[in-house]
């Protein structure tokens, strides 16, 4: 292959969720823009499908393509039929992205899936529309690729480097090998399919890894020909990577081929001047919760909000996958505890998980409409009460207290609480789910009779909807609403990463999560003790169904019998992990991957001797290219994050790897010291 400058490469990364948020990839490839952004400048294009409803709110169209080369490429594409949109999405970073119109090229499909099957030997049948999508996207990542790197035919040319996520990003790679295109592929899969669709079924999947008759199981659910593009991702990809271990361990035993590395997920964490200020957020995000929580409670409100904790557990709707059966179990143990023990304390615990539905619920409507009128009343009478009182004051007379109140008033208010009466139970679910009386979630509330009954100390709110701050029944963004909560809850089964109890640790929200979780076992890794730090990991692959129950319920009593003080001290310990799982850390492993990557496809390219450390290796960032000490691919499958000291060099002008353990050290010390304070106050 002719020399290419691998120092100053092209980075195109695809995936189905650029500027189209589904699930966690969206998450990933987000927040990861600003470093990407900070290390490939103008040569890094995001591609993805265009999604008619997404994209305007998401993209900013760049009607002149600044790169001329890719202007001549997309042209040139434009005047054979194929329509994209070409601009800046609007986050952090701003990159630029690429969105192929997938419906403008569909009479290309027949061609191409016979193509794909000739070329690649992977058959798609006729009416898989994931499938048809994927073939689409693949085929006009190829063709922009392929004419791209056309251009860059020159010895030291830039060389290219194609990073894609997922099966439904994955056909490109079959191609691209095939092909035998000078583009070096990284192929991250953030699940596999038979994975998800195994633990979803009631196998015991982590027992039985190693046995299963992978192209049968497959086929027996319909999936063979997406489990085809999976594997075929996997096996033609220069770099094959995943998400963590436990991912990387499933990968090897369902795709038979062993991952080079992980790359686990990072956060871009804001650091506030005031290193307390998010504990003031907590308080004022609660205040919202508590004024939701009073509308849909209205009649039967005898609880004190001073004294109720507020759990949740949100992501798509994986019933068996997300834990959400263990969650709902512990909340009936947790009830029947909290209601033996005879505890003022209740619990309102929220299930945040969108299916299909028909409307908002008109009793959870009419909550929040009573509640505001009320308050609307209250705050004209208080207006009348001041005017009654300036106007009395004035006049040099007294106001005898039976007088503030006027004969109107007293009506009003009393109309007001007659509207507050009701006869039925605060409902558990928020919307009119479609199938009301199958959904697993209500089946499963209903068996455990946890109904909101006013004897119940656990009360139960299934919002089956994503949240977002237009909403009229609970107005907040997902962030705003996680911050005011105490605990969030993800027993999750199968869970390659799972962003929920990350994104809860940088806002200082202590999580529970599982052992198999990457997550999880990342923390878990890092760090000790990791209760202390409300980092709580229920065991799920070692204990049995019971046990692992019984834990749950025992981490959520042991949390709700802490001192308000004892949260506050929680909660800065959990916010300072943040920086564990900043991206400016996490992202190291992408860039190793890369590098791994360009040293495969183009070995000659490197300069023979290792650049002296003072001379800058890459244009914008020094130390991007000495992250293995040998090219032996051996070696490289852990290139991991195995954490330790040496492994990880500093990245430039930010927090490295020795900053921040020497930060944990310092947060270990303080934690000892606080509880030793703690259990004297005792
Ligand atoms: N999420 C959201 N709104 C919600 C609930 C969840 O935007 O109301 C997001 C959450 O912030 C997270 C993503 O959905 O980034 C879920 O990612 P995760 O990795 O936990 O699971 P996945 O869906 O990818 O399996
Ligand atoms: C924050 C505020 C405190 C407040 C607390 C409520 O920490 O800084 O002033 O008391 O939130 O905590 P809680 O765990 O009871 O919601
Ligand atoms: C997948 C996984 C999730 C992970 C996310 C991002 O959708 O289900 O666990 O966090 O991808 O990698």
């Amino acid at each position: 292959m002719t020399k290419k400058d691998v120092y100053n490469p092209y980075l195109f990364e695809c995936a189905w969720e650029v500027a189209n948020k589904v699930g966690g990839i969206y998450t990933v490839i987000r927040t990861k823009v600003p470093i990407t952004v900070k290390e490939y400048g103008d040569h890094y294009c995001l591609i993805g499908p265009l999604n008619h409803q997404k994209a305007p709110m998401e993209v900013e169209v760049v009607p002149d393509i600044p790169n001329p080369l890719m202007k001549e490429v997309l042209d040139s594409m434009e005047q054979q039929g194929v329509k994209y949109l070409f601009g800046r999405w609007l986050i952090e970073g701003a990159p630029y992205v690429l969105l192929f119109d997938l419906g403008a090229s569909a009479h290309k499909l027949d061609e191409w899936k016979g193509d794909l099957w000739n070329t690649a030997g992977i058959p798609t049948p006729p009416s898989d529309i994931e499938t048809n999508d994927a073939v689409l996207l693949g085929y006009l990542a190829t063709w922009f690729l392929a004419d791209m790197v056309a251009k860059f035919d020159k010895p030291n040319d830039p060389a290219v480097i194609g990073h894609f996520h997922e099966w439904q990003a994955g056909v490109a790679i079959p191609l691209i090998q095939k092909r035998k295109l000078p583009i070096t592929t990284v192929f991250t899969t953030h699940a596999t399919l038979l994975g998800r669709y195994l633990c979803a079924g009631s196998t015991d999947f982590y027992n039985n890894l190693n046995k299963f008759d992978v192209d049968e199981e497959a086929g027996k659910r319909g999936i063979y020909h997406r489990y085809c593009i999976e594997r075929a991702a996997a096996h033609c990809s220069t770099v094959f990577t995943t998400v963590s271990h436990i991912t990387a361990y499933e990968s090897e035993h369902l795709l038979k081929r062993k991952p080079d590395g992980v790359l686990p997920n990072g956060l871009n964490v804001v650091k506030f001047s005031a290193p307390h200020q998010f504990q003031n957020l907590h308080l004022n995000s609660k205040e919202k919760i508590n004024e939701f929580v009073r509308g849909h409670f209205y009649g039967h409100y005898d609880f004190d909000l001073d004294d109720t904790i507020y759990m949740f557990t949100a992501g798509r709707y994986e019933y068996r996958n997300k834990g959400v059966d263990m969650y709902v179990e512990s909340l009936g143990r947790l009830n029947n505890r909290l209601k033996a023990a005879k505890s003022k304390t209740t619990v309102v615990a929220f299930i945040i998980m969108p299916t299909v539905t028909r409307s908002f619920n008109v009793e959870a409507l009419k909550g929040q409409a009573v509640t505001k009128q009320l308050d609307a009343t209250v705050a004209e009478i208080q207006d009348r009460i001041g005017k009654r009182i300036y106007e009395t004051a004035l006049r040099q007379h007294e106001l005898k207290p039976e007088d503030l109140l006027s004969e109107e008033d007293k009506v009003l208010l009393k109309r007001r609480m007659f509207a507050l009466k009701r006869s039925t139970l605060p409902p558990i679910v928020t919307h009119n789910i479609v199938d009301n009386e199958t959904d697993p979630v209500l089946t499963h509330l209903r068996r455990l009779q946890l109904f909101n009954r006013p004897e119940d100390r656990v009360k139960v709110i299934f919002h089956p909807e994503f949240l977002n701050a237009n909403n009229p029944l609970l107005g907040m963004d997902y962030e705003e609403f996680v911050r005011g909560c105490h605990l969030g809850v993800f027993p999750s089964y199968y869970e390659p990463w799972g962003y929920t109890p990350a994104e809860c640790t940088v806002l200082g929200v202590p999580s529970i999560s599982t052992n198999l979780s990457g997550f999880g076992c990342f923390m878990e890794e890092n760090i000790e003790n990791c209760e202390d730090y409300g980092i709580y990991v229920m065991d799920r692959r070692l204990k049995g169904v019971e046990e692992s129950l019984q834990q749950l319920s025992d981490q959520m009593f042991r949390f709700c019998q802490k001192t308000r003080r004892q949260r506050i001290n929680q909660r800065n310990r959990t916010e300072r992990l943040s920086d564990l799982l900043d991206w400016k850390r996490m992202g190291l492993e992408y860039m190793k991957a890369r590098q791994l990557a360009l040293r495969r496809l183009y070995p000659d390219s490197f300069d023979e001797m290792p650049r002296p450390p003072s001379a800058p290796v890459s244009p914008r960032i020094s130390g991007a290219t000495n992250f293995f000490d040998d090219d032996d691919d051996e070696d490289q499958t852990d290139f991991v994050l195995h954490h330790r000291r040496k492994k990880i060099p500093a990245f430039q002008g930010n927090a490295g790897t020795d900053d921040i353990l020497e930060s944990l050290d310092k947060l270990k010390l303080e934690t000892v010291l606080e509880k030793k304070k703690e259990n004297h106050s005792h």
